[in-house]
């Protein structure tokens, strides 16, 4: 229990919300509080703008801003806060994925007019199937947006969360006044562009005259939504919030600083400190005397002539230590590492020590892929950060005869990182790339090309999706596997995968294959 200390005094998360709801600016507002940067505009939106899909100038911007705040660490009230960066772009989808296995709750931000957005919910049914605490933040209160408890049906319904609201809105838009933080029974006034921190004035009781003082006639309309929220919605309890039963709302304009302090002082109350990993042996705890951690995400270095990158590993259990040899689990290899980063807001720095909930920034030279398990020696792999079936698919062919090997080498790194998934067709041995978003395939002949000097061309490809199964009725794997010889292909990991053309076909093998399992990830 030697770790307990620092281990209680971490929280690390991620922020995540449709494009434009505000994370960046939230995330800005709360490094301003830790004190991590000074000024507003200091952190790089890494959104890749719509209008951006072929500027590759501005994408290879958007990657250097990327690993700059791929991890935000700051100090807020002797706690240490682990700020992950996920990426805004709905094409990149997976990477914001990894990167919740490496978060130990989330905040998820909304736009009050704008509701549930499509990436919202596919985020949060992530965050659902590992049940992940999750705190809402309503955002742009500024801005006129849809009445709160439509906006909580909304959320409810759409996201499949149980929430409760810790506060409540005084009008929004140009009547916004503030809110009523009902957890601690204080009223905090809104000024409009006052971008100073009020503490809120304690009410004892709603009832209480001195609210008629500050909110004139709308203290008789708080009261009634007041009455009403205490009607409907469950009391919170934080440790259903920590068991992912429960979602406490936060409203507040992010832009405004305006419910951002009051977000951050809750949170660092209710937020777990780091919690333990599922492993193929075991649950690790982080209490654990040994070290381990896993990857969950590989950055290119952003200069060609140096290959090298850096992979994000989050400490699961132990104390990590530079210049100390850990064991590389997949590779049965030990490895150390004389300079471990560590990601203090907007600066890196070499450490020689960091605890769970930590993410250290280790130097690679293509020794890691994502998902790849580090140890003080026990041969166990962290599991949770499985490949989905792609959306997309295309072959990809060599361009450029002279340059096979350079292309191979691409590929295999480019892969590693997690920029797509290869597939290999079993006996034809084409290579098939699949990917969440067009963008990648444009992204991937770019890097190529840029980075090792290989040109690829893509070609069309009828696929539904890749599909991993088993059985454990050999008579009836071996005549699917035989009868869809030339559409089964192996993965990354030498794992096999039915190419589904359409739907249809998928549903005909699942009818026809009854013992056989089919699954649309590769962990099951
Ligand atoms: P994102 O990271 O979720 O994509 O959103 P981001 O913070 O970049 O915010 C998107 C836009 O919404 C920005 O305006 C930002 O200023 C604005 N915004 C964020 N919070 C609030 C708020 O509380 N009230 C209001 N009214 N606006 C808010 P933009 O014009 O797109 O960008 P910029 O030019 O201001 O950076």
């Amino acid at each position: 229990m030697t770790n307990k200390k620092e281990i209680q005094r971490r929280r690390t998360f991620a922020i995540i919300s449709h494009p434009d709801a505000g994370k960046t600016t939230l995330t800005e507002k709360l490094l301003l509080f830790g004190g991590a940067i000074q000024v507003a505009g200091a952190v790089k939106s890494n959104k890749i703008k719509k209008t951006a899909t072929s500027d590759w100038m501005e994408i290879e911007r958007q990657r250097g801003i990327s690993v700059a705040t791929s991890v935000m660490g700051f100090e807020y009230s002797d706690i240490k806060i682990n700020i992950l960066d996920t990426p805004g772009h709905q094409d990149f989808q997976e990477d914001t994925f990894r990167t919740l296995t490496a978060a130990d709750s989330v905040v998820v931000v909304i736009d009050v007019a704008k509701g549930v957005e499509p990436q919202t919910e596919k985020l949060v049914k992530v965050c659902r199937m590992r049940n992940i605490p999750i705190i809402v933040f309503i955002n742009k209160l500024d801005r006129p947006g849809k009445d709160a408890f439509e906006l909580l049906d909304e959320v409810e319904q759409k996201l499949h969360l149980t929430v409760t609201p810790l506060s409540w809105p005084i009008n929004m838009g140009p009547g916004f006044k503030g809110v009523y933080n009902n957890f601690s029974k204080s009223l905090t006034l809104f000024t409009p562009g006052k971008q100073v921190v009020e503490d809120g004035i304690e009410i004892n009781d709603i009832m209480n005259n001195e609210i008629d003082d500050y909110l004139g006639e709308d203290a008789d309309k708080l009261r009634e939504d007041i009455e009403l929220v205490e009607g409907v919605y469950p009391k919170f309890e934080v440790n259903e919030y920590t068991e992912g039963k429960l979602s406490p709302v936060f409203f507040g304009s992010a832009l405004n600083n305006f419910g951002v302090k009051e977000l951050l002082d809750n949170f660092i109350q209710i937020a777990p400190p780091p919690i333990g990993r599922e492993s193929d042996l075991r649950e690790v705890e982080p209490e654990e005397e040994q070290f381990t951690g896993f990857v969950f995400k590989i950055h290119a270095n952003m200069d060609p002539n140096h290959r090298d990158r850096i992979a994000f590993v989050r400490i699961v259990s132990g104390t990590f230590k530079r210049n100390t040899y850990y064991h590389h689990v997949r590779l049965n290899r030990k490895l150390k590492f004389s300079s471990p980063t560590a990601f203090m807001a907007q600066k890196k720095s070499i450490v020689d020590e960091m605890y769970p909930g930590d993410i250290v920034g280790l130097h690679d030279t293509g020794n890691f892929k994502i998902g790849d398990t580090l140890t003080e020696g026990t041969n166990l792999n962290f599991k949770g950060i499985p490949s989905f079936s792609p959306e997309l698919f295309r072959y990809v062919e060599n361009a450029s005869p002279l340059k096979a090997k350079q292309l191979a080498k691409g590929i295999d790194q480019l892969m590693d990182e997690g920029v797509a998934q290869l597939f290999t067709g079993k006996h034809t041995g084409r290579k098939i790339i699949g990917t969440v978003g067009a963008l990648q395939f444009e992204v991937i002949q770019y890097r190529l090309e840029h980075e090792y000097g290989a040109k690829c061309r893509f070609e069309h490809i009828t696929l539904y999706k890749t599909v991993w199964f088993r059985s454990s009725n050999e008579a009836q794997l071996k005549d699917f596997q035989a009868r869809k010889a030339n559409q089964i292909a192996l993965d990354k990991e030498g794992r096999e995968v039915f190419l589904a053309d359409s739907q249809f076909s998928l549903q005909m093998a699942q009818q026809k294959y009854s013992d056989i399992e089919f699954f649309f990830t590769s962990e099951f």
